[in-house]
């Protein structure tokens, strides 16, 4: 099987993040007999310093042009301090979502046992927690318009936008992953007050009527954030819209004892991402202390979303889970011997190999 693969390694600690999930890739690749082209690219503050553009056609092209995507991190403080910057890292990133229409970012939260330890929640709040999270990626207040600055520049105003298509074909997605899980489905919005999410609630709710055997519940917001860390167990598929789907999976993370966990896949319209939540810690780039896994986690989403090899997703699944089991681990959920971003993508690459023998 020949497959083309982008690396838009990015920003900050991207680059040193994908070089370890490329290890199993090539792993995977030598296991299976396959044949992967990787064809870098470039995207953020890196692209922007290079030719003057966060998501350059170029790279546009050479995603439309593969099978996938891996992608590590954006962002760079020089633009987070600078509030006036008028090309910003970020605007690379929400050009891709839009360009490819990756509608849909799933992000799945599930404890690992031998770090229940490390989240700062109870223990028994977050044993056996497995849901997942769709967050619609290329509407609301992320890119409606008008935005902007009035004339004297004392105010500044963004618009959340959605169509009623937009809802429905996320909404359809989630139905369909809850049918496929436990048929429980929680559609997470402020109906209350914004009439987004009025529109998403109705839509929702004619979408139930083609999907009966799944239960759905409707949770606002605020309360949605509540109970993600007093009841997580109670969640198995949550929809949402853009930015609450961002801040929910920020804070879901903490179940998981790190954000540097957590992987996730886009999908949409053109060519599928994979990449881990985090953003692009600045601070720890080049340094080999970051956490590789939740990019060796999104490269597992990759052979299941986008390159039909369930069982490759699957082994480094399970290489990354021993590989937190016996405490191979970076500083961030070390217990004891601290393994640096390179020895712990060794480790789980081999570790892949093992498992397969
Ligand atoms: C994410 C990130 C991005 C977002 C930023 C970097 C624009 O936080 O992927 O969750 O807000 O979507
Ligand atoms: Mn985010």
């Amino acid at each position: 099987m020949q497959k083309k693969i982008a690396i838009l390694s990015g920003d900050g600690i991207g680059p040193e993040v994908i070089e370890q999930s490329l290890k199993a890739v090539k792993v995977i690749e030598q296991l299976f007999n396959l044949r992967f082209t990787y064809t870098p690219a470039l995207v953020g503050a890196t692209a922007i310093e290079q030719v003057g553009n966060p998501y350059p056609d170029q790279t546009h092209d050479i995603c439309m042009g593969s099978d996938a995507v891996l992608f590590g991190a954006i962002g760079d403080p020089k633009y987070d301090n600078d509030p006036k910057a008028k090309i910003r890292p970020e605007q690379g990133l929400l050009a891709m979502r839009k360009k490819l229409e990756l509608f849909a970012n799933i992000r799945p939260v599930s404890a690992f046992k031998s770090l229940v330890h490390k989240s700062p929640l109870k223990t028994e709040l977050i044993e056996g927690v497995d849901f997942i999270v769709l967050r619609e990626l290329t509407g609301g207040i992320y890119f409606g318009e008008p935005r902007g600055r009035s004339e004297n520049g004392l105010t500044a105003f963004d618009t959340c936008t959605y169509t009623r298509a937009e809802v429905e074909r996320i909404g359809k997605l989630a139905f369909e992953y809850a049918r496929k899980r436990a048929k429980k489905l929680t559609a997470v919005d402020k109906a209350n007050v914004l009439a987004t999410s009025r529109l998403w609630r109705e839509t929702m709710q004619d979408l139930h009527k083609e999907y009966p055997d799944v239960e759905l519940e409707f949770m606002f917001v605020d309360n949605a954030a509540m109970q993600l860390v007093t009841y997580p167990k109670k969640f198995d598929v949550i929809v949402t819209e853009n930015m609450f789907g961002d801040i929910l999976t920020d804070e879901a993370s903490v179940i998981t004892g790190s954000l540097g966990l957590l992987p996730s896949a886009s999908i949409g319209v053109h060519t599928s991402v994979f990449e881990p939540i985090h953003g692009s810690y600045p601070q720890a780039a080049g340094k080999n202390i970051a956490n590789p896994v939740g990019t060796i986690l999104s490269a597992a989403l990759m052979f299941e979303y986008a390159l039909n090899l369930p069982q490759a997703g699957a082994l480094i699944r399970a290489a990354c889970e021993n590989s937190i089991e016996k405490g191979i681990v970076t500083a961030d959920i070390s217990a004891g011997k601290v393994y640096s971003t390179s020895e712990v993508g060794d480790w789980i690459a081999e570790e892949v190999r093992n498992i397969k023998k």
